[in-house]
Parts: structure tokens; sequence; C-alpha cells
């Protein structure tokens, strides 16, 4: 049972077979302004990182980086107003922004071609992070020798695998443990909704050596903001406490928001000023979270949710 919250059905450990040392995570900083390590990248990173799917304006992400965030992803949409805002903030601050590009390409030797593109459209010499987008199955050789040779070029630095399949995650934990990863950094679904990486993910976390660690949907696609999707008698939480939520997590450095506009730009870097969630409030998420579970579905599926959608706890 996780504390405060649902009993999950699917509670197999994912990996058989193998003595697992869940070594705990030791809990990041309560002050959520402070930048912390990505992993062992080197690099520090903002607790709050920005996608460029929901359109927000260049000025919008422009002036977040002057309030402290450092982390941009160009995925899953290419915006061009991200791209120029990456341009105009790369020209200033380079050394101390963090870009990340994404590639969803299921053919290794497009991801070259996609990358170069993508520089060029930003006008940047470099990414520093590759990320091989909504990975469910582990990627081949053919993807990390993609990475390298880009590496070597000096196109990009790191490289993430983000999947929509928790309980990959394990196995390739186990890899960065021994030295043996071509990742950098993870990225998964974490919110208040779905919080089976609880239980099939975040146990399994190496702590030392530790990977970067980023959570994506903390709103569940907005559902959580939603008061018709809401238990009796409850208002649905702010934006910001669905950040804070996750950062609340130990094993989460970074989490990302989805901004439209300034307005939720300035509500997501509210997080950072508010700080951890109180306990209440956490649980206050979590019966709202397992209601939204039980009864609306999700954008996407996430394989790790299987076996609650198979005993009915999740919707479909
Ligand atoms: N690679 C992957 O596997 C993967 C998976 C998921 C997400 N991502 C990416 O991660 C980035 C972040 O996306 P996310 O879904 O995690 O972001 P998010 O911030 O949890 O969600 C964005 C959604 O929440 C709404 N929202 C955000 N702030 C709000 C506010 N202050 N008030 C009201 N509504 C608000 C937006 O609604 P409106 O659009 O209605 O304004 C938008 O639909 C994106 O670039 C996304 O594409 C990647």
């Amino acid at each position: 049972m996780i504390p405060g919250g649902r009993q999950y059905v699917g509670g197999d450990v994912p990996v058989t077979g193998r003595t697992i040392r869940r070594r705990s995570i030791p809990p990041m900083t309560d002050d959520f302004t402070q930048k912390v390590p990505l992993g062992q990248t080197g690099l520090s990173v903002s607790r709050l990182g920005i996608g460029s799917s929901f359109g927000a304006p260049a000025s919008v992400i422009e002036e977040a980086v002057e309030q402290g965030v450092n982390y941009l992803y160009w995925g899953s949409l290419r915006r061009p107003a991200f791209g120029r805002a990456m341009r105009n903030l790369a020209r200033r601050h380079r050394e101390e922004i963090i870009l990340s590009v994404q590639s969803y390409s299921r053919i290794p030797g497009l991801i070259g071609p996609s990358v170069e593109v993508a520089l060029r459209r930003a006008g940047l010499d470099y990414f520093d992070i590759l990320l091989l987008g909504m990975r469910n199955e582990r990627p081949g050789q053919a993807y990390t020798d993609a990475f390298e040779r880009l590496r070597e070029q000096g196109k990009v630095r790191f490289l993430a695998l983000s999947t929509h399949n928790r309980p990959l995650l394990p196995s390739l934990f186990d890899e960065y443990r021994e030295g043996k990863s071509a990742y950098a950094v993870f990225m998964l679904r974490y919110n208040a909704v779905h919080r089976g990486a609880e239980r099939d993910a975040f146990p399994f976390v190496p702590a030392d050596p530790r990977p970067g660690m980023i959570a994506y949907t903390a709103t569940r696609w907005g559902h959580l903001l939603d008061p018709g999707k809401m238990p009796a008698g409850e208002t649905p939480p702010s934006a910001s406490d669905c950040y804070r939520f996750v950062l609340n997590q130990p094993a989460v450095d970074l989490v990302l928001c989805g901004p439209s506009d300034r307005s939720q730009m300035q509500e997501a870097l509210r997080a950072l000023e508010r700080g951890p969630l109180p306990p209440d409030e956490v649980e206050r998420m979590q019966r709202i979270g397992d209601y939204i579970y039980g009864r609306h579905k999700p954008k996407f599926k996430e394989a790790g949710d299987a076996k609650d959608v198979e005993a009915g706890v999740s919707a479909s």
C-alpha cells in the first residue's frame, strides 16, 4: 500500500529473479528555487523545466529563464516561438541554460538529420540533451550509435530516454548503476493520478551514482485542474500544486510544465516559491488522483498501469 494512497493491484516487482538493493534516494533540498545536479551530467538544473508543445510565446519563455528556469525542452512539438526563445537566450546565457531536443524517430538513421534541422532552426551549435521520445521498448544499439556520432561531432552532449512503459526502467537503472548505460537521464509520467512510479520505478533508481530523473504530465493533461473531474465537494488543485506534488518525490530532479501563455508560466513558477506540498495537501491530491484514475481515461496509455486497468481500478 502506498502511504495515504490506493492499493495497487499490479504489485509485482517488475524485475524478478534478481536481488535489488533498494537504497533510499536522499531527499532533494526543500528549497525548490535551488538548482540541483542532473544525475552525473555535471549540469545543474532548475526544478521546473519548460516544454514547447503548448505554444507560449518566446517572451514568456525568456522571462521565465530570467526568473530562474534553465531547462528548455524542444518537444514533443518543436514550436517556432520556442526555437526563437532558445536562440535569444543562447546568445546571452548558453553556458547556464540546458537545451534538450526530442526525436521520436523509429529509424535511427533519421535522428542525426533531425537534430541538424533542429540546430539550424534554433540557430544553435549544440543541444545538451538528445531525448529519445516515447520509447516503450529498449532502443537497439543503432540508436546509441546515432547518438554517439552526434556527440563526437559536438552536436549533443547527453542521451535521455522517455517512456510510457515504466516497468522497462528498472533494468535500465541496473545498467546505469553498473556504468553500462548510454542514458544519462530518464523521463517518465508521474502525477497525483498516475502514481505507479512510486511502486515500479522510483524504488529502483540508483542512489549512487544517481541518474537524472525528469517527470512529465504533472497536470494529467489538465484533468487535475478541471472542476468537472473532481470528486464531490473538492475544488481542483492549482497547477503549481500539481508541480509541487511531483517535486515532493525525492527521486525527481525536475518536473516539466507545458504553458500556453504568461499566466500559466507564472503559475508554474509559483511552485518553486512555495516549496514542498504539506502532507494534508498531498493526501487531498491523492484522493482526487484516485478518483480521476478510476473514472477518466488517460490521453495515452502507460503500460505500467495495465494491471490496474485489468482489475478495473483504472479507467482504460
Ligand atoms: N516525451 C514524452 O514522452 C512526453 C510525454 C508527456 C509530455 N511531454 C512533453 O512534456 C512537456 C510538458 O507537458 P505536460 O503535459 O507534462 O505539461 P503540463 O503542464 O502538465 O500540462 C499542460 C496542460 O495543462 C494545462 N495547464 C498548464 N498550466 C496550466 C495553468 N496554470 N492553468 C490551467 N491549465 C494549465 C494546459 O492546458 P491548455 O492547453 O488547455 O491551456 C495544457 O493542456 C510538453 O512539451 C509535452 O509535450 C513529453
